[in-house]
This record gives C-alpha cells, sequence and structure tokens, in this order.
C-alpha cells in the first residue's frame, strides 16, 4: 500500500512469512485511515522511477491504526483511483479531503513556493518591510463594490472591508517608510468569473522617491526571478512595453495575448470613399474598418463566417458586431468575395487594401465596420476565438509585457460621468495636463498594468502626492469638495505634512498562482474558495444570525415578499436596514 504525508508517497508492503502480525493488520487497513508503520526501508527490486521515492519501499513490521475514516468517502483521493473528476460543488463541499488530492497538494505548494520567493527577493535584496493595515476600516474606492460590517458601538455606522490596502500604504510613504509590501487581502463585491473572487490576495507593494521606470524595472526582476525560482523558467529582461492606445488600436483589448499575431489592421484609409454599404457607413459616422489576416484561409469554410449560424461570425455578433466582412485572396491580388464587397471597391481601393493587410495568395481577410469600441470588441473576441479554434496558442510560451499610458479617466454613460480607469489616485501625466493648459480630464495616466498570456497579473500607477492635484482628479469625477473632504479628507490632509513622490503596483497573487498552476480556475490555487454564488460550500457562510446579534448591531432584516404571480421560484429579497 501507499502512506502519505506532507512530504509525499511511500510504498509500504508486507511479507506475511516473516511479518505475521503486521501483514494480518495490513489487510485490514482501508484508503484514508491514519496509520503509524514501523519497519525496515530497503531497496524495490522493480523500481518506480516516475515517484520521488520509487527506489525503496518500507518493509513493516509494526502498524498502529491512529483512526479509521467512518463513513463512505464523497470520492477517490489519490490521482489513480480518481476516475472521473468529482464536480467542482462536491470538491468544495468536501474541501479537506479535495485538498489531499496529489494535484491541490502540488498547488498549494507552489502558491507558497511563490509567496516565499516573492518575500525574499523584497526583503532581503531590496529592503522592503511588510506592515499590516487595517481591515476593519473605510470604504477603499476600487470600482467595485464593498463589504460592509456594522458597528456595535455606533449605531448605524459601518465599516468596510477594504478593495485594496491602497490609501493606507499610501499614508506609510507619507509616514516615511519608503519600500512596502504585504501580501495583503482584498475584498471586492463583484460579479465572480473563473479569475475572480470576492476575497483575493494580493502582493502589494509602494515605493517613494522612485519613478515609472524605476518600479516597473524592479518588478519585472522580482517576477522573473518567481519564474526562475518556481518553474525554473527563465524570462528575458528588459519586458516590453506597449502603450494602452496601441494595445486597444492592434488588439481591442487592454491585456493582449502576444503568444500568436492576428493583429488587427487599420483599413480605414485603404476603403475610404468606397461603395460597399458597411464599410462607407461605419466611416461615415466617425467609426472605423478594421481587418483580421489569417493565413491559409481554407482552414476557415464560409459557412463559419455566414450568420445565423456560423460559429466565427457568432462570435462577433455576441460582442456587438453587426457581423463580419470577409474576402479570400487569389493569385495574382484577385478576390474571393460577396458580390456588394466586390462591386463596392474599386481597383484602387483593393489595392490599397491589399498593400494595407500585406495579404497574400490564399489569406482569409475578415472585416469590422462600426463603432471603434465596437469593431475593437469583436475582433479580439474574434482574435481569441481564431486562436483557440486553430490551435494557434503555443501553450508552452510565457508572453509578458507592460501595458503603460493608460487614460486617466473613461465615461460612464450610465452615470453621464467620468470615472477613473484605475482608481482616482493616480497621477496625471505631466506634460498632457500642461498640453491642455491644466486640463487634466484628457490626460493619461502614469499608471502601468502588467500582462501575462493575456491575463493581467498586476496594476499600479505613480500616485498623486498634492492635496491640489488631488482635488482637481475629485472635481474631474464629480465628487464635490465636502464629500471629497468627508471620504478622503484625511489623505488629504497626510499630503500638506511632507508627502514624497511615491508609486506602487499590486500583484493578483491567487491570478499568478493559477497561471504558473496550469490551473483552470482561481479557486484550485485557494484552500478554502468561494463558489461563484460567493458562498463557503464547506462552511455555509454567509449564514443568517440570531435576531440578538443583529440588535446589538442595530440592524434589522426586512424580508421582502416576492411579488405577487413571481411564481414559486421567487425567492424573498433581504434587506438589512438601520433601525430607527
Ligand atoms: P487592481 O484593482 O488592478 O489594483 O488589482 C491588482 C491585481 O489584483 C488582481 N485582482 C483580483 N484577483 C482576484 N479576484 C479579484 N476579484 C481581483 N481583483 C483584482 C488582479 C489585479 O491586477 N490598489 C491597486 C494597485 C496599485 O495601484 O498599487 C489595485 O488594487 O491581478
Amino acid at each position: 500500500m501507499d502512506v502519505r504525508d506532507h512530504t509525499g508517497l511511500l510504498q509500504v508492503v508486507f511479507e506475511p512469512q516473516t511479518q505475521p502480525e503486521a501483514s494480518k493488520l495490513g489487510a485490514r487497513l482501508r484508503s484514508e485511515w491514519v496509520v503509524c508503520v514501523k519497519g525496515q526501508l530497503r531497496l524495490r527490486k522493480d523500481p518506480n522511477p516516475k515517484m520521488p521515492t520509487g527506489a525503496v519501499e518500507l518493509l513493516a513490521s509494526e502498524v498502529t491504526v491512529l483512526n479509521t475514516v467512518s463513513r463512505p468517502l464523497p470520492f477517490a483521493v489519490s490521482d489513480a483511483e480518481e476516475k472521473e473528476q468529482a464536480r467542482e460543488e462536491v470538491r468544495l463541499r468536501h474541501r479537506v479531503l479535495d485538498l489531499r488530492r496529489p494535484r491541490m497538494a502540488a498547488n498549494l505548494r507552489m502558491r507558497h513556493a511563490l509567496v516565499r520567493c516573492m518575500r525574499r527577493f523584497l526583503e532581503d535584496d531590496q529592503g522592503f518591510i511588510e506592515v499590516e493595515t487595517p481591515m476593519l476600516t473605510r470604504s477603499t474606492p476600487e470600482g467595485a463594490r464593498d463589504y460592509l460590517v456594522p458597528s456595535r458601538l455606533q449605531a448605524g455606522e459601518w465599516y468596510a472591508l477594504p478593495q485594496s490596502p491602497q490609501l493606507f500604504k499610501q499614508m506609510l510613504m507619507v509616514a516615511g517608510y519608503d519600500r512596502y509590501y504585504q501580501i495583503a487581502r482584498c475584498f471586492r463585491d463583484e460579479d465572480l468569473r473563473a479569475d475572480r473572487q470576492p476575497e483575493f490576495t494580493q502582493l502589494d507593494m509602494e515605493l517613494a522617491f522612485t519613478d515609472a521606470d524605476g518600479i516597473m524595472a524592479l518588478m519585472e526582476q522580482l517576477i522573473a526571478r518567481c519564474f526562475s525560482d518556481v518553474l525554473g523558467v527563465q524570462v528575458p529582461l528588459p519586458l516590453p512595453h506597449m502603450t494602452y492606445a496601441d494595445a486597444m488600436a492592434k488588439y481591442g483589448s487592454d491585456k493582449p495575448d502576444l503568444r500568436y499575431g492576428l493583429e488587427f489592421i487599420d483599413v480605414s484609409q485603404a476603403v475610404a470613399g468606397c461603395s460597399f454599404r458597411v464599410f462607407a457607413g461605419a466611416l461615415a459616422d466617425g467609426g472605423c474598418v478594421k481587418a483580421i489576416r489569417l493565413p491559409q484561409g481554407s482552414r476557415v469554410s464560409n459557412s463559419r463566417l455566414k450568420p445565423p449560424k456560423g460559429d466565427i461570425v457568432s462570435e462577433a455578433i455576441a460582442a456587438g458586431a453587426a457581423g463580419l466582412a470577409f474576402m479570400r485572396v487569389q493569385a495574382g491580388g484577385a478576390i474571393d468575395a460577396a458580390k456588394p464587397i466586390k462591386e463596392g471597391l474599386d481597383e484602387q481601393q483593393l489595392a490599397a487594401l491589399l498593400a494595407a493587410t500585406q495579404a497574400e495568395e490564399g489569406d482569409l481577410l475578415l472585416f469590422a465596420a462600426g463603432p471603434t469600441p465596437t469593431v475593437n470588441k469583436a475582433l479580439d473576441r474574434v482574435r481569441q476565438y481564431l486562436a483557440k479554434d486553430l490551435n494557434l496558442i503555443d501553450s508552452s510560451a510565457h508572453n509578458l509585457l507592460w501595458v503603460t499610458d493608460w487614460p486617466m479617466f473613461e465615461f460612464n454613460e450610465d452615470e453621464q460621468r467620468l470615472e477613473a480607469l484605475h482608481h482616482p489616485f493616480t497621477a496625471p501625466n505631466p506634460l498632457d495636463v500642461e498640453a491642455a493648459g491644466g486640463d487634466l480630464r484628457g490626460a493619461r495616466a502614469q499608471a502601468y498594468d502588467m500582462v501575462y498570456n493575456g491575463v493581467e497579473i498586476g496594476g499600479g500607477s505613480l500616485r498623486i502626492y498634492r492635496r491640489d492635484v488631488q482635488q482637481k482628479v475629485f472635481d474631474a469625477i464629480g465628487l464635490s469638495h465636502e464629500e471629497a473632504e468627508a471620504k478622503f479628507g484625511y489623505l488629504l490632509d497626510c499630503f500638506e505634512l511632507g508627502a514624497p513622490p511615491h508609486g506602487g503596483i499590486a500583484f493578483g497573487l491567487d491570478r499568478l498562482a493559477m497561471l504558473f498552476a496550469g490551473a483552470p480556475s482561481i479557486r484550485d490555487v485557494i484552500a478554502f474558495p468561494k463558489t461563484t454564488q460567493a458562498q463557503c460550500a464547506l462552511t455555509g457562510a454567509p449564514a443568517a444570525v440570531a435576531d440578538a446579534q443583529l440588535g446589538e448591531l442595530h440592524v434589522a432584516v426586512v424580508r421582502e415578499q416576492a411579488a405577487a404571480g413571481d411564481g414559486a421560484a421567487a425567492q424573498p429579497d433581504i434587506v438589512v436596514k438601520h433601525q430607527a
């Protein structure tokens, strides 16, 4: 049998002829029982080179059962016995067993190795210190909803759990701890996906007296060290930089996956003046026409590009595009395309189009036309879909880059106001502000994200450290002076106490661990994660609490009955209100 402890597996053998007592007991042992085995370690006659301990075995002379398993196991723990993967719901409910599985154990150990590597680099080589910041605090805006905690002592008032340690780390800079880091738990009440959790961990850092290039250079060394120590992969430094504007123009994404090509080519100029209705209409409305060139275009049949059934065109439509136009390039620059396209482009436009796309015989050109954001979104989705479908992604590649020069703000259509793209503490590019006569609304931010194989693994920025500039950003996002004072007065006050220039970054530790482990979900590298419904399948959190406890917290729960006629499936909403 195999016995397992935290170091791995060891094969134990029983020899009835020489050790009858131990062998009798050994025959009674069952999966996952807890045992103590004494015996003699010896070389195996048939070594197993696939097992780290495969050269040896333990000849049992004494077996003690420390504990048994007294209920049926919901799934097998060992890889060998595991015929099919248990459903995630079942795994999360029986997490203790799930964590015993070799794959999960390897994930958690790898995560630990990653954190250890980060700590060593930051503390031993770079002089950072870890400082803990509060969990019970005021709202720290990072663009998600807050988790709130009612106060017992201040009736009707609430703490917010931090969405990040952002403001505390900035205050630590003012306090003179100019190389700070923290393995920090963050809380964000947002819609969950495979790479998001309501509570997650950041490697959070802040430095003073360093510019953006200095921060990025240090951070890429840190990440390269992690790749080298944990995965044995050498990442060439410095990492490439790409501006946000370029990333959006060429990949329609602020986190482009550069393991494969299929960049977008803006062909608006080439087709300007054409009479193909779709292109002409998009350009007349101030939009654009962009193309993706797919070599060996015959890999994709026309039926996949025609709505409503074509799977590729459906991707574009799901992203908001009206459809995809396409053409196939033949020998001598001739094209095969639908009649309206063929007839809508004159010779010169066609030549310009083929030159712009550098199309060659056999290529398939896919086009999206419309408002630029829609075109970008649609082609981004098509690009990613094609890459997966045609197997264009080199799964052994580690593609890292910085995306820089983000806009400070984006327009929130619902609220009809500007919104900070990163967070409102990000410093604007001073050149842009100067060029605009002090107006920072159109400025680029001094912000940077690190992207790994198409996933945003970290983001940060230089910060505002002057009260007047911070106030201007608050003005731009429509936060009145009174609101700003009430919410962030403590930070603004700090800026008047001798605040050094500073900046920082936070990496999503769970995301990085997920990618390092090659795991499909962030839940596979978190010991006790939440489900997609933000519940803990193990403990049943969140759960109701006693009325007495609520009373102490000055909170009343109002159960609103489902509106009549909603049917039996309707759940009552739970509304938490202050008690008068
Ligand atoms: P940001 O919001 O970009 O920046 O977060 C930093 C990184 O944290 C990870 N991340 C998440 N991981 C799992 N689940 C989530 N719900 C989740 N949300 C974010 C991402 C992301 O890149 N205070 C700033 C950092 C700074 O400016 O220094 C911040 O929190 O990998």
